[in-house]
């Protein structure tokens, strides 16, 4: 029984030394085009910009800041699945290319998931603590956000 159990944890060993290999591309692209971006097409005040870069961006925009531990398999596969799904839902570096009615909708969606605290995952701010969103940095985003969807619903 004893040398069952070794020979099971040293297969295990092997197998997460062997998915170490397995890195897919990584959510980087330096030279990319900032001009439809969210918080520059917005003219977003600082400390909103901040605030939504810190807690946002790593899974929502073409540009992801990893951590060292986000290498490590399997929690490479994790981070990059969120990602994938997180750019699919929205990507904040593109919002200016959706159309007017995607970006009120996206617009609503967003107030939505941060007076829930759907958004930021969970998962995410366990480890990036810098990306917790308290009481009142929550009511400044939603204030924000709901002044930037009156002012383009009055525009057209
Ligand atoms: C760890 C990655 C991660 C972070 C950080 C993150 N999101 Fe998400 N987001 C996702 C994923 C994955 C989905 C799609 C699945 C889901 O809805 O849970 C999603 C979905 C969404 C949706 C739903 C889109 C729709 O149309 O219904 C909105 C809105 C959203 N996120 C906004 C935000 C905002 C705002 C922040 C920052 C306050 C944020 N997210 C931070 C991963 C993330």
């Amino acid at each position: 029984m004893k040398r069952k159990l070794k020979k099971v944890g040293i297969a295990l060993f092997l197998v997460l030394i062997a998915i170490q290999f397995y890195q897919p591309a990584l959510n980087q692209n330096p030279g990319q085009d900032y001009t439809n971006d969210f918080l520059i097409t917005t003219n977003a005040p600082s400390n909103i910009s901040k605030l939504i870069k810190t807690s946002c961006y790593d899974c929502h925009s073409n540009n992801t800041e990893y951590l060292w531990y986000d290498y490590v398999q399997p929690a490479r596969m994790f981070v990059e699945s969120h990602i994938k799904e997180g750019k699919e839902e929205l990507n904040f570096n593109e919002f200016g290319s959706y159309s007017n009615r995607k970006q009120q909708s996206k617009l609503e969606a967003i107030g939505k998931q941060i007076k829930s605290d759907e958004m930021p995952l969970t998962s995410y701010t366990l480890l990036h603590r810098d990306a917790i969103i308290n009481e009142v940095q929550k009511q400044e985003l939603i204030t924000w956000i709901n002044s930037i969807k009156q002012n383009s619903l009055s525009e057209k």
